[in-house]
């Protein structure tokens, strides 16, 4: 047996980056995963070669932070694999810019699609985890949750609520047989990673990569099939015991560094 046969998961922002590297992790283990996600281009893309690879995916067009959205593509995962057992809150996009800098739009935008985009999915789809007996919740927070970063206070500020969530979800449903954790990635070779240094430093992006790799005292940024692979274990039977947990992932960033 795989370590997630008979499962269902749904990973949001499935579709690129480190989500997708969930998705393909989680088929390969014999889940039938739904990609909830607002891309139509990595989404299909994704949950076509997990397919291909002869796992179980479909696409579920879906603006995580709209209610109605998640509930649309909550009936096509149903449709297709049944109630879902497993949830990844994984969607979320960055922004650059400190308490002064950062725009009222920006700080909205941010806390949209990175904390309301996390409740909308729990809201909608922990009921149906609970009237199954139980379910597995993994959150995407990040370092900025637990370390002061320059220049990303909208950023941090969600990804702190995220690490917050997860701790009053695990409280308030473990008796429902739910698990709840987090993972606080360093920085992750994605294209969230390539998208921004293209947006903020479109004239010395190799320069930039490096020194965004050297931040790690590991000496580079971390592969998304090394999140993948976490994922993996905490939403398996493996990890029964764990659950209220944040795991940092960092390649030292916060107990090696000077
Ligand atoms: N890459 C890093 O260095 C890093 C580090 C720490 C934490 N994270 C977190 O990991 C998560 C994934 O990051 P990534 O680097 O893989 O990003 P990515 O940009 O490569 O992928 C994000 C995916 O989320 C989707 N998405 C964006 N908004 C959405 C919405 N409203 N509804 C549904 N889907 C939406 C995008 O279409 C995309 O497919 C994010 O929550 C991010 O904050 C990333």
């Amino acid at each position: 047996m795989s370590q997630l046969s008979g499962k269902t998961a749904i990973v949001t922002g499935g579709g690129s980056g480190i989500g997708r590297s969930i998705s393909e992790a989680f088929a390969a283990a014999g889940a039938s995963v739904a990609i909830f996600d607002l891309s139509e281009e990595a989404g299909p893309e994704t949950a076509s070669a997990i397919e291909a690879a002869g796992g179980k995916a479909i696409f579920a067009s879906c603006d995580v932070s709209s209610g109605e959205s998640v509930a649309t593509a909550l009936s096509a995962c149903q449709e297709a694999f049944g109630a879902p057992n497993i949830l990844v809150n994984n969607a979320g996009i960055a922004n650059i810019g400190t308490a002064t800098t950062t725009s009222e739009e920006d700080f909205d935008r941010v806390m949209k699609v990175n904390v309301k985009g996390v409740y909308m999915c729990l809201h909608r789809i922990l009921p149906l985890m609970i009237e199954n007996g139980g379910g597995v919740i993994l959150n995407m927070s990040s370092i900025a949750a637990v370390t002061g970063l320059k220049d990303r206070f909208a950023y941090s500020a969600s990804k702190g609520a995220v690490h917050t969530l997860t701790l009053a979800v695990a409280a308030d449903h473990l008796e429902q047989g739910i698990r709840c954790n987090a993972i606080c990635p360093a920085r992750v070779h994605t294209p969230f990673v390539d998208g921004y240094l293209e947006k903020n430093y479109p004239d010395n992006k190799e320069e930039m990569f490096q020194k965004l790799s050297v931040v790690q005292p590991i000496g580079r940024m971390a592969k998304p099939e090394e999140i993948g692979k976490l994922a993996l274990y905490l939403c398996s039977e493996d990890a029964s015991y764990i659950t209220g947990q944040t795991f940092n992932i960092d390649g030292g960033y916060l107990n090696l560094r000077g």
